[in-house]
């Protein structure tokens, strides 16, 4: 069992300390191997974060969504599974308070996204969507034609994409920052991988029963998926915010950037004038 030092538990402006890490993941970028991580999400006091058949559940006050929005226009991209995709028709943009929306990123290794989705309303806004190698290439057109991206990277054993090439590509895009906003599955990969740097989680006074925000770990893991430090709370309302610094773990580094391909030039292009349009304050989504 860890026992937490008190005097390491502050309460604070968690805004500023998150805008402190992301500016410093920013200066550090070229030495890193690939962006930095934010996870991010909203749940019960029993770790709910969906109702258990994994319909939407409404957690977060008016407060702590806007703080959603003042996180995501930190970042450079924002990535969520496909199953939020499909469950909540997220917009994954800036709306709330001022600021750069950041690039969507979503996680679909069968192209099951919805070309219905109002992440291709926008026309100002090109989803990147990874994908596996045996998607459908007939899907992969359509999305294509709505205005997505398309990248392919390899599946590890488990069938699930390898996020460490996922990763590998976003970062030869030039983005340096990405926050993650859920769902489970994309949360325990990450973790179970050792790939989150700040972890930031609202938690909403209710009990609910519902989709537990990280999957059961078998094999008595549990106390190593993650240990966090320099941790931070804020009352937002009767939300609590709590944020700290995933602490680095020693991992396997995957095949990095071997086996990834692209929609290279449209990726290339939007991702650069994402970030070329956000060093000029200027990009419109
Ligand atoms: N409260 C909150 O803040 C919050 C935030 C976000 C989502 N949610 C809720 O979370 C629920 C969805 O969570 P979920 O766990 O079902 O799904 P998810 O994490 O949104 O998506 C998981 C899916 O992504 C694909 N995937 C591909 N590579 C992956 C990888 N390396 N790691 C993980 N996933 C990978 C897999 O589908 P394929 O096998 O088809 O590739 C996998 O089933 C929804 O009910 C949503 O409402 C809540």
């Amino acid at each position: 069992m860890n026992s937490i030092d008190a005097s390491q538990v502050c309460q604070s402006d968690i805004i500023g300390c998150v805008r402190r890490c992301v500016e410093q993941a920013h200066q550090e970028n070229g030495r890193r191997q690939r962006p930095f991580v934010t996870v991010t999400y909203a749940q019960s006091l029993d770790g709910s974060i969906a109702h258990a058949e994994g319909e939407t559940l409404k957690l977060s006050n008016d407060l702590s969504l806007r703080l959603t929005h003042q996180v995501r226009a930190l970042h450079d991209g924002i990535l969520v599974g496909i199953n939020t995709v499909v469950r909540d028709n997220p917009q994954l943009n800036v709306r709330l308070v001022e600021g750069e929306n950041p690039q969507p990123i979503i996680v679909d290794g069968s192209l099951r996204f919805p070309i219905d989705a109002r992440l291709l309303k926008d026309p100002c806004v090109r989803p990147i969507i990874c994908t596996s190698h045996d998607a459908c290439t007939r899907k992969e057109q359509q999305l294509l034609n709505a205005g997505a991206n398309i990248v392919r990277v390899t599946q590890t054993n488990a069938g699930l994409l390898d996020l460490h090439q996922v990763f590998a590509h976003l970062k030869q895009q030039g983005l340096r920052t990405i926050m993650v906003e859920g769902g489970a599955t994309i949360i325990t990969s990450l973790l179970t991988q050792g790939l989150a740097d700040q972890y930031l989680v609202t938690i909403s006074p209710r009990l609910v029963g519902g989709l537990r925000s990280i999957h059961p770990q078998v094999g008595g893991q549990q106390e190593r998926l993650a240990h966090l430090h320099n941790l931070q709370y804020q009352w937002l309302g009767t939300d609590l915010i709590l944020r700290g610094d995933v602490l680095p773990r020693v991992h396997k580094q995957s095949s990095e950037q071997s086996g990834v391909t692209a929609n290279a030039e449209v990726a290339s292009e939007s991702a650069t004038s994402a970030t070329v349009a956000r060093q000029n304050g200027s990009l419109q989504r």
